[in-house]
């Protein structure tokens, strides 16, 4: 298993586990104009040359978003998200960024249980954030001192 930063050769792969992943899912084209964005960083979790999983960030005066986030469903639940986010956290933190925040649906148990666990706490709501189907989205948040 190897975290690497995403590159071209990744992208089909990640637009696949996108429509598998998600109801509103990137196309090739918006991941691809990722890796032409200085403010973007996006990780791969690769596997016997697999895309498994894959963690994409945009940073804005030391604050970052996390935009996407998903395993492969043959290889969940073996800490693969876990790892994705420590090694985005760990290069962030080397680039000066100061939080973590993203959105996930207050279904999303699974999700919600890997950011307990990693430490993101609540911080908000944003009413009708989701579509297909419509679902508010939880904002949550983990801060780390430089
Ligand atoms: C959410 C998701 C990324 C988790 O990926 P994963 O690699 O399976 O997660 P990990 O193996 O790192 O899990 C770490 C911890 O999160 C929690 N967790 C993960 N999946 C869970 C599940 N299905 N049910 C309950 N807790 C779960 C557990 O605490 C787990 O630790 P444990 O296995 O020791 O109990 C994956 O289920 C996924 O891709 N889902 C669809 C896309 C998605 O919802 N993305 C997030 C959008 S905000």
């Amino acid at each position: 298993m190897m975290i690497l930063p995403m590159t071209l050769e990744h992208v089909p792969q990640i637009a696949m586990l996108e429509k598998i992943c998600f109801s509103d899912p990137w196309s090739e084209k918006s991941i691809c104009s990722e890796l032409e964005n200085p403010l973007s960083y996006w990780l791969v979790c690769v596997i016997d040359n697999t895309v498994a999983g894959y963690v994409g960030s945009q940073t804005v005066l030391g604050q970052t978003d996390m935009m996407n986030l998903a395993v492969h469903p043959d290889y969940r639940r073996r800490g693969i998200a876990q790892k994705l986010i420590h090694a985005l956290i760990a290069e962030l933190k080397a680039r000066g960024s100061h939080c973590l925040t993203l959105e996930v649906r207050p279904s999303n148990l699974p999700a919600i249980r890997l950011y307990e666990g990693l430490g993101f706490a609540e911080a908000g709501r944003r009413p009708n954030y989701y579509s297909h189907p419509r679902e508010d989205g939880l904002i949550l948040r983990k801060e780390w001192v430089c």
